[in-house]
């Protein structure tokens, strides 16, 4: 029986990633406020926030610096756009703070309200770039399967996961997929971590030859993918794909929207895995998730471009209303400040070891394949043969059962596609909530594995 507001929800709103057909029975969970690390539903119970909300408010839940900052700008100056060359102080502020963060050379921030919307900026800048620099064949994208980059057009295009495809009529033509760099899951016998990044390499280079170099325009890949599977890459991945990238002069964007700011115990993704993108997108933590905020770096060759194009067409035609929000810009800089001063990044560093210790043990669970991430986030896999790696039927839903049972005993995490569940707490976690989040899902997993025998589940075939 569903409570009153639970009722409200249902008969009018539409949830993003939810089955609409059981939400009928199943209905929302109602939260209403949190506290550091934790949420509390409308019933007043608490729960261990495992994801983060989605994977973005790194500095917990009640940051009152950050309502400060949200505030104070708000009864300064609430909106003020970019556009025809207006500006205020938040956003400039904002972009050079950024621009000495970042891992790359980096002359220029774009900045926009979302993940998705910054990787379809990218994607629109490499089309025009290639314009600019008259080679305007060169306009193909390649991306991974498994990949999560957004849903608007050209984001979910590269984006290569189902849902996001099937009856959308996407991905657009000229956006193409390679293989998901999974070791655990895509690596032959006995191949090594070593020689399955070498495959992947050797497969992509194959696909930009079979098209022919001169229409691969990007490349985009998270340094771990997320929604995906949390999943880590394995050994020498980035190396290798670079390499193929600097052969055939194919842009390399980095999304950064998860492991930005610190995920994975450096400033970004890519200085703990070794990429040198041309370009990032952020987005998520850059707010610590308090208002919508997201961006792309813009290099110095791509800068003079967009000048030069300027020049001809009379304006660069691109941008939305909110595109470095004040209000957004002014918390992103808060929250900046407070990584900086509170030694945030150097923080997950010290507590990944603990995490990760933690995380890697779940794979002696007896349906556990594997549990393995890095930095603050991990991602593990639900078999139902640990020999074989066979699962159960999709259909049985055994890893949102078990974030059911996750929920029941007061821990958030998220399942994914493939019977695989992402852990991604708030970076401010503590050691002791470290170890409460993971002792939670244990009894969520032992409950789940208790559920399995009681149904009678088997592996497919
Ligand atoms: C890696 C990555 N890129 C892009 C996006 C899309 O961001 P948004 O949902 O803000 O549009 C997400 C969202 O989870 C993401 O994880």
């Amino acid at each position: 029986m569903l409570s009153n507001l639970a009722t409200r929800d249902v008969e009018t709103l539409i949830h993003p990633y939810t089955n609409l057909s059981t939400f009928r029975e199943t209905g929302p969970l109602v939260l209403e406020r949190g506290h550091g690390v934790w949420v509390y539903d409308s019933d007043g119970r608490p729960y261990l926030e495992g994801m983060a909300g989605l994977w973005c408010t790194a500095l917990g839940y009640s940051n009152e610096e950050l309502v400060e900052a949200a505030s104070e700008q708000m009864s300064r100056l609430p909106f003020t756009h970019l556009f025809s060359g207006r500006s205020h102080d938040p956003a400039i502020e904002l972009a050079e703070t950024l621009k000495e963060l970042m891992p790359i050379p980096t002359s220029k921030i774009f900045f926009t309200s979302s993940g998705s919307e910054a990787n379809d900026t990218q994607v629109k800048l490499t089309w025009y770039l290639n314009n600019a620099l008259g080679r305007p064949a060169k306009k193909k994208i390649i991306s991974r399967i498994k990949g999560y980059h957004g849903v608007t057009v050209a984001s979910a295009s590269m984006t290569g996961l189902p849902a996001n495809h099937a009856d959308w009529d996407l991905p657009l033509p000229g956006f193409l997929h390679v293989g998901c760099p999974h070791h655990y899951r895509f690596a032959e016998a006995g191949e090594t971590e070593e020689a399955f990044s070498q495959r992947l390499a050797d497969e992509l280079e194959a696909l930009i030859l079979r098209e022919g170099p001169d229409t691969v325009a990007a490349f985009v890949a998270e340094p771990v993918m997320g929604a995906g599977g949390a999943i880590a890459p394995p050994s020498g991945y980035f190396e290798k794909i670079q390499a193929v990238l600097d052969r055939y002069d194919v842009r390399f964007i980095a999304d950064e929207v998860i492991c930005g700011f610190g995920r994975l115990g450096t400033w970004f993704g890519s200085e703990a895995l070794g990429m040198r993108p041309d370009s990032l997108s952020f987005a998520k933590a850059v707010t610590s998730g308090y208002m919508p905020l997201g961006g792309v770096s813009i290099d110095e060759p791509l800068y003079k471009a967009l000048v030069s194009q300027s020049a001809k067409l009379g304006t660069f035609g691109h941008g939305t209303t909110y595109s470095g929000h004040p209000v957004a810009c002014a918390v992103a800089l808060k929250t900046i400040e407070i990584y900086k001063r509170d030694r945030i990044v150097e923080g997950v560093a010290e507590k990944a070891p603990h995490f990760q210790a933690r995380l890697s043990a779940l794979a002696e669970h007896p349906i556990v394949g594997e549990a393995r991430g890095i930095g603050l986030i991990g991602g593990l896999e639900i078999v139902a043969d640990k020999n074989s790696k066979r699962q159960y039927d999709p259909k049985a839903g055994v890893a949102a059962r078990c974030v059911a049972f996750a929920q029941a005993e007061g821990l958030i995490v998220r399942f994914l596609a493939g019977d695989r569940i992402a852990v991604c707490p708030p970076l401010v976690i503590s050691p002791d909530e470290i170890d409460t989040l993971f002792d939670r899902l244990i009894c969520a997993l032992d409950r789940t594995e208790a559920w399995i025998a009681s149904e009678g589940l088997t592996a497919t075939p």
